[in-house]
């Protein structure tokens, strides 16, 4: 039997219909800035988004990463959750190809960073300090939805002080059919914002970072600089644009999957899930069964990554069906009985 796999949105194939967008897309040399898909790409998420422009990346590592080095010169500081992927999970890009100083502040349980501890962190214009000049936030983080409230307040106190504002928003997406808020409403208090084509939304490749024109011009620089100036590139923002038609409000599926998921494995001894807000199910697992837990998992044919916290990712490829089945899966294997 194929195994269900749930360590993460990114294992998702194209469809049938994604592959045809493709095969069918009208393409042009990107860094001459030829290609008519992906110019419409960019100018849809730049629309949807609240922004002048957009750029197309090939991944959100880079995305990211081109948008730091936008708006930091070498020695500014970037300001960000000590659990966010830009700090912990990005091969520390900013620091190795920017020279740009992290200051990282702890991400409260509900995802957000205080706005106390952002103005705390802020460093006065003196020569000891590095200089402050960018606050980042990630939404989702995690799985989980950012209260727009506190995204707002940590934004208003960076702003005040002169410093810009960046959004990795991968599963932004995720974000905005969660709360039922028009992306652009989560996205209006900062001045960049990388988005993830190739985690719900089901593209095989691709990220965009929007901001304003100029922005995006120097950031346009920097992506040619990391490598990333791709050519008939088309063929991949065909998918992105089939994924904004067609995979946004399905979202919602994903996401009662992955709360029925944590309901089946809620009770289970030895498994504590924790409460599901979007697409990710995360379970502590007690020390007696995490040793090879996940392992014995993938044997009874399910797919799932970490040892002692679990995480299991729901996403396009998986139906209701399959989280029945991956829940018998876990249950037997917790107790005793696969
Ligand atoms: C929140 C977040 N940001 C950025 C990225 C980086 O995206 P990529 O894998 O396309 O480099 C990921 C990847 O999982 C992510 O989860």
């Amino acid at each position: 039997m194929t195994p269900i796999d749930l360590r993460s949105d990114t294992v998702t194939r194209p469809t049938a219909g994604m592959r045809r967008a493709m095969a069918e897309a009208e393409v042009g040399d990107d860094v001459w800035g030829d290609d008519p898909t992906v110019q419409r790409l960019e100018a849809v998420l730049a629309e949807r988004l609240g922004f002048e422009a957009g750029l197309f990346l090939p991944s959100g590592t880079q995305s990211n990463l081109a948008a730091l080095l936008t708006h930091c010169a070498r020695g500014d500081e970037v300001l960000l959750g000590d659990r966010s992927h830009t700090f912990v999970h990005e091969g520390g890009g900013a620091a190795a190809l920017g020279s740009i100083h992290s200051h990282p502040l702890p991400n409260q349980a509900d995802g957000s960073l205080r706005a106390a501890d952002v103005e705390a962190a802020i460093k006065p214009d003196d020569a000891h300090f590095a200089k402050s000049r960018l606050l980042c936030l990630e939404n989702t983080i995690e799985g989980q939805v950012v209260p727009q409230a506190l995204v707002e307040a940590a934004c208003r106190v960076a702003r005040a002080r002169g410093l810009a504002t960046h959004l990795d928003g991968a599963r932004l997406f995720n974000a905005a059919v969660k709360s039922r808020c028009a992306p652009a409403g989560l996205t209006r208090p900062f001045d960049s914002v990388s988005v993830c084509l190739s985690k719900g939304l089901g593209a095989p490749v691709g990220s965009v970072l929007v901001g304003a024109r100029d922005f995006v011009r120097a950031a346009r620089r920097w992506r040619k600089v990391l490598g990333g100036g791709m050519r008939q590139v088309g063929v991949l923002a065909a998918a992105g644009l089939f994924a904004l038609e067609h995979h946004v409000e399905r979202l919602e599926d994903d996401h009662l999957n992955a709360a029925l998921l944590a309901e089946r494995l809620s009770g289970v001894p030895g498994l504590e899930p924790e409460p599901v807000q979007t697409n990710m199910v995360w379970v502590r697992v007690s020390s007696t069964l995490a040793p090879r837990f996940v392992e014995r998992l993938a044997e009874g044919g399910v797919l799932a990554s970490g040892a002692e916290r679990l995480r299991f990712v729901t996403h396009l490829d998986v139906s209701r069906d399959d989280i029945e089945r991956a829940a018998r899966v876990v249950r037997a294997v917790a107790t005793g009985r696969a």
